[in-house]
Parts: structure tokens; C-alpha cells; sequence
């Protein structure tokens, strides 16, 4: 019988190209997009396996909306690859007034995940989270004032996402382990993720990255090794080989943070209160 994936953020980059190593797999799998027209074109690029549902991770009433129609829908959910994301945004709240990084990297997998456990749980199914090596960027960690653009800088509010992605992971694990879920963490290396996209790109702006960037399947192949592997846990994170940017897939440490069990704890309480979500 074929499997079925939840991917956030399907309709393009990374996201895009794990549903379409998925598919090829015999996977069924569900496109979980903000934007219609977008979610659209990447179903049917990808052809009758794939099926796009709306999906906003800044918004409760969108999430809440996308769990009803999954668990009516599909009694089994596989997987849940938490891809969608935020990278270097300014300074912009949410409807709720949250910070739209933290809302959409953070606190959108944490609802997200923990909504569609008794739905995970029934397939014994999988969790796998998007991180990044700009986690290991992130020095200090400090969740006060994270909605106020005082401090706020862009590439540091993006790095400090990954680091509570990495953490949320391995919390998740523990939280979970009397449970048959499992979870995982991966990170693409630094990847053209545009590589992926079913439509042209006219005008590509070059950036520092643009130069040492690897094609989106080295980006991708740690993300589906996190998905397949079933010997591994959240502790270590899937990453290309070579300073985690070039090569096959590796487990890695997280930044040492991440180890932190004080930490994680207090990070995680703060997440529950604000959500009101908790195991
Ligand atoms: N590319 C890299 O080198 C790299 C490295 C490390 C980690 N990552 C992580 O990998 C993930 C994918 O990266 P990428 O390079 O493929 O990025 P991308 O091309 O910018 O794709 C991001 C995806 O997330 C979606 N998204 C944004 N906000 C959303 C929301 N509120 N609700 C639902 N979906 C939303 C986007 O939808 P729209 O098209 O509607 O905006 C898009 O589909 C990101 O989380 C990123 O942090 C990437």
C-alpha cells in the first residue's frame, strides 16, 4: 500500500523537489500551500499523486481548517515533512501579533505536529524538521521581547528559527517516546532551491550564497534520508557530509544549545502557553 506525506511549503524549492522524489516512490502526497494558484501549478506538475490543500502556518483558523479536512479525508498520515518557511524577512507581525518568522518556522510546525498526532500515531508515522546550518549561528538563547522589533535583525531572528527548530525536534522526540511517532531533523545544506520551480524565474538576483550553493539534490537528500532512515532519532541531524553543505548525507550534532534539557524545557512551556497546545 502506498504511503501518504504531508509537505509544507510543496510549491516550490525544496519543498517542491522532496514531494516529487516522494511521488516517484509511490507516495501519496499532500500539498500543503498558502497560496492557491501556486499549490495548483505544483499539483499538477506533479500529476495525480499529488493533492494540494490550503494551508497558512501564520494563521490558527488556517491550520485548524487544514487539520479538519485532513482527518476527514485520510485516516493515515505517514508523514509530516515541516518544510515550509521564512528565510530573512523583515520585521512584520502576524494577525495574532506574533513575529512572522517565529510564527511560521516555529510556532506553525509546533501546532501543525502536534494537532496531527493521534492521526500520526495511527500509522505510526513520522515527524521530520527543517533546520539549518545557520542554527549553529545563533549564540545565545533568549525568548524575551520576541515579538517586539526592538533587537530585531532579519539574519539573526532566521538563525535563531533553526536553532528552536532543532530544539523543538528533539523535545518532540522525548515527549513522544512512549508513543509509536517518530521524529527527525534534517537540513539542506545551502541549496538553489529555485532549482525545483515548475515555472520560469526570469530575473535572479545573485548573492553571496549564489556562488558556493549546491543543485537542489544535494539539498534534498538529507531531508529524504530523514524520512526513510528508521534507525534514527532527532538527536543528530541529516546534513550534506562536507561542512555540511557538500556531499552525501551525514548525522551531525545540533549547536550545543540544542542539548540543553533546561533549555528545551523552558522553551517549550513558553510555546504551550502561548498556543495554548500542549501533549
Ligand atoms: N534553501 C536552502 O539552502 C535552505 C537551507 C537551510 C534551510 N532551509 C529551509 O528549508 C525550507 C525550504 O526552503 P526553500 O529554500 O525551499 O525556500 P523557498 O523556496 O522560499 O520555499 C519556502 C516555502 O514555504 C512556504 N511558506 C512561506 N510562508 C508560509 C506560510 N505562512 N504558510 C505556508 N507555507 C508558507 C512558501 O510559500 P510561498 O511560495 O507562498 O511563499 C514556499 O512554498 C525553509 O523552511 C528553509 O528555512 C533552506
Amino acid at each position: 500500500m502506498s504511503k501518504t506525506a504531508i509537505i509544507t511549503g510543496a510549491n516550490k524549492g525544496i519543498g517542491l523537489a522532496v514531494a516529487k522524489d516522494l511521488i516517484a516512490k509511490n507516495y501519496q502526497v499532500i500539498l500543503a500551500c498558502r497560496d492557491t494558484a501556486k499549490g495548483k501549478m505544483a499539483e499538477e506538475f506533479l500529476g495525480s499523486n499529488a493533492v494540494f490543500l490550503e494551508l497558512d502556518l501564520s494563521k490558527p483558523s488556517s491550520i485548524n481548517q487544514f487539520v479538519n479536512q485532513i482527518n476527514s479525508d485520510y485516516s493515515e498520515i505517514d508523514v509530516l515533512y515541516n518544510n515550509a518557511g521564512l528565510i530573512y524577512r523583515d520585521f512584520e507581525l502576524t494577525e495574532e501579533g506574533y513575529e512572522s518568522m517565529i510564527a511560521v518556522n516555529y510556532f506553525g510546525s509546533f501546532r501543525l505536529a502536534l494537532m496531527l498526532l493521534e492521526n500520526l500515531h495511527r500509522s505510526s508515522g513520522r515527524i521530520v524538521q527543517v533546520t539549518s546550518l545557520s542554527m549553529y549561528l545563533a549564540r545565545t538563547f533568549n525568548i524575551s521581547g520576541l515579538h517586539s522589533k526592538d533587537s530585531f535583525s532579519p539574519s539573526s531572528r532566521y538563525n535563531f528559527t533553526n536553532l528552536l527548530r532543532s530544539m523543538f525536534a528533539i523535545e518532540l522526540e522525548n515527549k513522544l517516546k512512549k508513543t509509536s511517532i517518530s521524529v527527525s531533523a534534517a537540513h539542506p545544506g545551502v541549496t538553489k532551491s529555485r532549482q525545483s520551480r515548475p515555472y520560469e524565474v526570469k530575473k535572479i538576483k545573485k548573492s553571496f550564497y549564489t556562488y558556493f550553493s549546491t543543485n537542489i539534490n544535494t539539498g534534498i537528500a538529507p531531508i529524504i534520508r530523514a524520512i526513510e532512515d528508521e534507525s534514527i532519532t532527532a538527536d543528530l541531524v541529516y546534513a550534506p557530509k562536507l561542512i555540511g553543505i557538500y556531499g552525501e548525507p551525514t548525522l551531525m550534532r545540533h549547536n550545543k544549545l540544542v542539548y540543553n534539557q533546561e533549555l528545551r524545557d523552558k522553551l517549550w512551556s513558553y510555546t504551550a502557553n502561548e498556543l495554548n497546545l500542549n501533549i
